[in-house]
C-alpha cells in the first residue's frame, strides 16, 4: 500500500493531456501532487488541472505570469476558476501584489519566481541589473512576503538561506532534484530529496526521474520512501 507525501510534485512535462492523464492514472495513489506547465498550457492543461482536481489531487500551475498590473490581476482571477492550489508570477512588487489582489476569495496560494536559474550574474549584469544572482533572490524573497505572496521557487542550494532569515512560514518549492544517482540531465545545481528537505524546502518538483522512468510509479515510490526517512 503506498502513501502519496503531499511534499513531492511530479512535473507533467509531456506533449499532450493524454499522455499527462496516463502518467497520473499510472502513478495512482503514490503521488498527490501535480505540475502543469507552459508546455500543457495551449493543449488544454486548465482542463486537466480540473479533471485532476476532480480526483482530490493538488495542482500547480507553473505560468510564471508577467504582464501589467491590471492584466495578472485578471489572468490570476480567470486562473482561479482551475481549482488549483499553487500559481507562479514572476517577484516583482507590482506583478506579485496585482495577482494576490485576482486570487482574493480563492484558495490559490501564489509564488514567487525570484531570479530564474538559467542567468548567472554576468547576465543580470547585462540586463541592467545591479544586483548579482544572490542578492537578487533574497531581495525579492522580502519583497515576496511584503506583498502577500505564499513563498517562492528556489533551488535546494538558496532553500537553506532563505528559510533562515525568513522563518518557517514561507513556501519554497524546489525544483532540481535528482534521486541518488540519477541521470542529472540539463539541471546544473541538483539536490537529493533528502538534502533539499534538510536544507529547508517545502515542496519538492521532480519532473523527468518520474515521468520519464520506465515505470514512473516505482520512481515515484522511491522518492516518497526517501522522503519518508528524512
Ligand atoms: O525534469 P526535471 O526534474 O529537471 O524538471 C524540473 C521541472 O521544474 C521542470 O518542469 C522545470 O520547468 C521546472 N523548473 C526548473 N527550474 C526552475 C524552475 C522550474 O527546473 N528554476
Amino acid at each position: 500500500m503506498s502513501h502519496a507525501d503531499p511534499r513531492l510534485i511530479v512535473a507533467l512535462d509531456l506533449p499532450t493531456t493524454d499522455a499527462a492523464w496516463s502518467l497520473v492514472e499510472s502513478i495512482g495513489n503514490t503521488v498527490s501532487f501535480y505540475k502543469i506547465g507552459l508546455q500543457l498550457f495551449p493543449m488544454g492543461g486548465m482542463d486537466l488541472c480540473r479533471k485532476i482536481k476532480a480526483t482530490g489531487k493538488q495542482v500547480f500551475l507553473d505560468f510564471k505570469l508577467h504582464d501589467i498590473p491590471a492584466t495578472v490581476e485578471k489572468a490570476t482571477r480567470s486562473i482561479t476558476t482551475g481549482g488549483a492550489d499553487l500559481l507562479t508570477i514572476h517577484a516583482e512588487p507590482a506583478v506579485m501584489q496585482a495577482a494576490v489582489a485576482g486570487r482574493e476569495g480563492s484558495d490559490l496560494k501564489l509564488l514567487g519566481v525570484t531570479v530564474m536559474t538559467c542567468y548567472d550574474d554576468a547576465m543580470l549584469a547585462e540586463m541592467g541589473y545591479a544586483f548579482g544572482a544572490r542578492d537578487l533572490v533574497l531581495r525579492r524573497v522580502e519583497q515576496s512576503l511584503e506583498a502577500g505572496v505564499d513563498g517562492v521557487v528556489a533551488s535546494a542550494h538558496e532553500a537553506r538561506e532563505i528559510r533562515a532569515r525568513f522563518g518557517k512560514d514561507l513556501l519554497i518549492v524546489t525544483p532540481g532534484i535528482r534521486p541518488t544517482g540519477a541521470d542529472i540531465g540539463d539541471q546544473k545545481r541538483v539536490a537529493t530529496p533528502a538534502s533539499a528537505l534538510s536544507d529547508g524546502a517545502s515542496h519538492l518538483v521532480v519532473g523527468r526521474p518520474v515521468n520519464a522512468a520506465p515505470n514512473p510509479k516505482a520512481a515515484a515510490q522511491a522518492i516518497v520512501d526517501e522522503i519518508a526517512a528524512v
